[in-house]
């Protein structure tokens, strides 16, 4: 029942995360095209800076923006932040939840950091607060030189995903970075932009000309922002793609997903000015398909020889050390040892098979061999966190049999 209820729970929280990052996102899109696609007003005056005209919906709108304020303050103003709020905390609950609730199974991999799960956890969570305060510190010293800054912030995000890499599993490792990404931008919106607005606005209240300084502070950090939206997506969309964050350079492989990611933001953005920049797409590609060919299988050199014989070809000699035997039913035991906790239809740790797959049957063995290969071969991520303590002995077993199949 209690795991029935985390499922339960943790969907619905997936659910709320993504319709809510989905509506922030969208809604921060939608005003960087506004922004750049204004157009000086054809009858000037009045303080509007720029406008722009579009049809949506059976209907037709035209759009002003005034850069102070306009001479009659309206009595409602939309003001954006509970999308980011929302985001950040349904965010933080499935991080908390799944994460830091099994730190054995999701955080501490012993081949990265032999974390205790205290010391795995609070490291964890000392990321996301960590890392908006060197931003933060980073933002205030540098200032306005804009160029600088943007280049130091690119450089302070490949630090962190290089320490998140050196201190988790790759899985959490990736999750942490765009969740410290995250938090950077809900802090922003939260510590920055929303008071710098409200200042200005009770400023303009009281009749006085609002300070500018917090209205350039809240527009750097929101361009920050800009540029962060699809690294972030990139990042926790792959956390669900071992070859990705297994492999040995993980951080470098994201460094260059979020690379591509901001390159792409970038196209979209000089779009809005009608700008066709479609060497920044080519960039964009350019990295991805040199990162989709770091990761790309090399034939492993085992394979050819396998460390257990396999019953077929009695001729290769067992190691002393090895006693075990590929058979079918040696390796349906060791799956049994390692992966039905979760892998079965009435899996012990979980509510249900993670994505359907059970190896209850030799049946099952047969049909998902290619996956198994991957995950427990290749890249040796399942079990996760190697819980169980799978031994290599027991991964080679496996190995020698899926290459003894016909
Ligand atoms: C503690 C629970 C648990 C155990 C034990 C476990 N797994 Fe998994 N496995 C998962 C979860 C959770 C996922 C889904 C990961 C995701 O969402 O990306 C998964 C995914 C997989 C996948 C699909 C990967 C993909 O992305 O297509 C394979 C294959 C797999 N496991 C094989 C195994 C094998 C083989 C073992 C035993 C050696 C094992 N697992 C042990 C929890 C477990």
């Amino acid at each position: 029942m209690s795991a029935y209820l985390v499922e339960a729970v943790g969907l619905l929280l997936r659910w709320l995360h993504v319709v809510a990052a989905i509506a922030w996102i969208g809604e921060s899109f939608y005003f960087v095209a506004l922004d750049r696609g204004l157009t000086p007003p054809k009858v000037g005056g009045g303080g509007v800076s720029g406008e722009s005209w579009s049809v949506h919906g059976g209907g037709f709108y035209h759009k002003q923006k005034y850069l102070v304020a306009p001479a009659v303050m309206p009595e409602e103003l939309h003001w954006s932040k509970w999308k980011s709020y929302t985001t950040w905390i349904s965010g933080f609950c499935l991080f908390a939840m799944l994460y830091l609730a099994s730190p054995g199974l999701y955080l501490i991999d012993p081949a990265v950091a032999a974390w205790t799960p205290a010391q795995a956890v609070m490291l964890a969570i000392a990321f996301l607060p960590g890392s908006w305060l060197v931003y933060d510190l980073l933002c205030r010293l540098v200032g306005f030189r804009d160029a600088l800054l943007g280049a130091l912030v690119g450089v302070y995000v490949v630090a962190l995903t290089y320490a998140a890499t050196q201190c988790f599993s790759g899985r959490a490792a990736f999750l942490i970075v765009g969740a410290s990404m995250a938090t950077i931008m809900s802090a922003n919106v939260f510590f920055v932009i929303i008071p710098g607005q409200k200042r200005m606005v009770a400023a303009l209240a009281r009749g006085e000309a609002p300070d500018p300084l917090p209205g350039r502070r809240g527009k750097q950090r929101s361009v920050h922002n800009t540029y962060f939206t699809l690294p972030v997506v990139f990042a926790m969309l792959s956390i669900h793609y071992a070859t990705a964050y297994a492999h040995p350079q993980s951080w470098l492989v994201l460094v260059l997903f979020m690379a591509a990611g901001a390159v792409i933001r970038q196209f979209f953005v000089v779009w809005h000015s009608r700008e066709r920049a479609w060497w920044l797409l080519a960039v964009a590609a350019a990295v991805l398909l040199a990162v989709f060919g770091m990761m790309a299988p090399r034939e492993p050199a085992a394979a050819k020889a396998p460390a257990v014989p396999v019953p077929a070809t009695p001729a290769v000699p067992a190691p002393a050390a090895t006693p075990a035997v590929a058979t079918p039913e040696a390796v349906q035991a060791i799956l049994g040892k390692h992966c039905i906790q979760c892998h079965s239809a009435k899996p012990s740790m979980i509510a249900s098979a993670p994505k359907g797959l059970q190896f209850d049957q030799p049946d099952d063995l047969r049909k998902h061999a290619e996956l198994i290969r991957r995950q427990v071969v290749a890249l040796k991520v399942m079990p996760p966190g190697n819980f169980t303590g799978m031994t290599d002995q027991e991964r080679s077993v496996v190995e020698a049999w899926l290459a003894s199949r016909p």
